[in-house]
């Protein structure tokens, strides 16, 4: 393994595969953006097949199957979602499960949006059957893990060969993985046949489909929600509640903000976003914070290329350093307090020119997260719902006093914050009273 250091990039050569990681935004920019013709490939596509997560976008080779499919995707995430009520709900009657309580709410928000599909309770077969999913692709994309990632040649030896487990940990997971792409795709088109069509992913997709191949398109577009979207977006919600059990003065400002801006009476919509900068800051803060998808997803060029005298070879992995970028100084003094006031103008507007962590968190290029808007929106939507009806603090130690939360982040290519304890109380009895109301409604 070599790592020279060339300044704004290091190149480590790792079983003869060159990965290069990018060490300033400004290099992510230059080549994953303005290059983009170049470094728009991936390298996953053995393990995702053999997995039986052939239909994932992240990991498709770049070619017209992935332009189709990531084509129709953009097109239907609409961020004007709804906000599961009961979930305000749940964190009234059982605050101590906070995270058990969010995994199942983007879960049951993306399950919505893709399907039509109305989760309701906490059992529910849907959410059971993308969590599944979900932990098969955690094992299966773990960085290093299998050397099938780095040798695509091993997928071809026969299972019981010494070092080819991997060939039967797949076959496992395979029909779990199916079960994702087909059990809610069969549900939503048997509703579709009697008529009902909620407005969803899949209801756009085939009003609009003209044959067989856009079919698998749309099945590919709604499967592909849930496992880019649900784990990533709920390490963002997470690090929220981290983030204000540490800064109470923080989470007192907002409140004011949503009390004077929203008033007692309701919840906040996304209509109200123009008029809370703050809420905005926070949510911008929480991503820059802890990066959810620390080294992105690896761009892989499709031809050799120069980067400041430097030779990029064909086949190289190009990877953005999102982690060291959001605590690049030059943008953001003091990168490790949780400070929403660094997005913000005296006057309390956003400020245009500082750098917006949305740039690095969703990557670059044209595979860029296609789901930004959408994940933007939900945690701006769920953040402003809960800071506006509770107040979250840290556990007491012995002594009465508040503990320091240590927000450590998990390995892998989605990163989440190691589990924590915070205290959720509604702020008044008013607070827990429009919670019940709109969980009624
Ligand atoms: C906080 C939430 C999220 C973060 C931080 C995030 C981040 C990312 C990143 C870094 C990439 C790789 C980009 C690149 O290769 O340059 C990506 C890809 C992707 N994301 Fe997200 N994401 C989030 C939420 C979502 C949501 C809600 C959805 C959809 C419902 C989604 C769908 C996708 C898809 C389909 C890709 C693959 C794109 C491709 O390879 O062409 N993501 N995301």
């Amino acid at each position: 393994m070599s790592s020279p250091s060339l300044g704004e990039i290091v190149s480590l050569n790792t079983f003869g595969t060159r990965m290069i990681v990018l060490g300033t935004h400004e290099a992510a920019v230059e080549l994953l953006e303005k290059r983009s013709s170049i470094y728009s490939d991936r390298n996953m596509t053995p393990t995702a097949e053999l997995a039986g997560f052939d239909w994932l976008i992240a990991m498709m080779r770049y070619g017209p199957r992935w332009r189709k499919i990531r084509a129709v995707f953009h097109k239907c995430m609409n961020p004007n979602m709804i906000v599961q009520y009961r979930y305000l709900l749940r964190l009234v009657e059982n605050p101590a499960k906070f995270y058990q309580h969010g995994r199942h709410l983007i879960g049951a928000i993306i399950i919505r949006v893709a399907y039509g599909i109305k989760v309701v309770g906490e059992n529910d077969k849907y959410i059971k059957i993308a969590e599944d999913a979900m932990d098969a692709f955690n094992i299966v994309f773990q960085p290093g893990r299998y050397l099938v990632q780095t040798f695509p040649s091993l997928r071809h030896i026969p299972p019981w060969f010494p070092g080819a487990k991997f060939g039967r940990e797949f076959a496992d997971w395979f029909p779990i993985v199916q079960k994702i792409h087909e059990v809610p795709w069969e549900t939503a088109i048997a509703e579709r046949l009697k008529g009902n069509t909620p407005a969803s992913i899949v209801s756009t997709l085939m009003d609009r489909a003209e044959g067989p191949e856009d079919e698998q398109a749309a099945k590919g577009a709604a499967a592909n929600a849930y496992i880019a979207g649900a784990d990533t977006t709920l390490s963002t919600l997470q690090t929220f509640f981290a983030a204000m059990a540490s800064n109470p003065l923080i989470q007192k400002c907002a409140q004011n903000a949503l009390d004077t801006i929203v008033g007692p009476d309701r919840l906040p919509t996304m209509e109200d976003k123009p008029d809370l900068p703050y809420i905005t800051a926070i949510v911008k803060e929480c991503l820059r914070w802890r990066s959810v998808v620390p080294l992105s997803v690896p761009h892989m060029a499709i031809q050799e290329d120069e980067y400041k005298g430097y030779r990029i070879p064909v086949g190289s992995l190009v990877i953005s350093n999102t982690w060291a970028y959001s605590r690049d100084t030059k943008y953001y003094p003091e990168p490790e307090t949780f400070k929403p006031e660094r997005f913000l103008l005296d006057s309390g507007e956003l400020n245009p020119d500082v750098l917006d962590p949305a740039e690095m968190a969703f990557g670059y290029g044209r595979r860029i997260c296609p789901g930004r808007f959408f994940a933007e929106a939900s945690l701006f939507t769920v953040i402003s719902s809960i800071l506006h009806t509770f107040d979250i603090s840290a556990p007491l130690d012995k002594e009465g006093k508040p503990m320091k939360l240590n927000v450590n982040m998990t390995n892998g290519v989605v990163s989440y914050p190691e589990p924590f304890e915070c205290i959720i109380r509604p702020r008044s009895a008013s607070a827990e009273a429009l919670v019940r109301a709109s969980a009624s409604g």
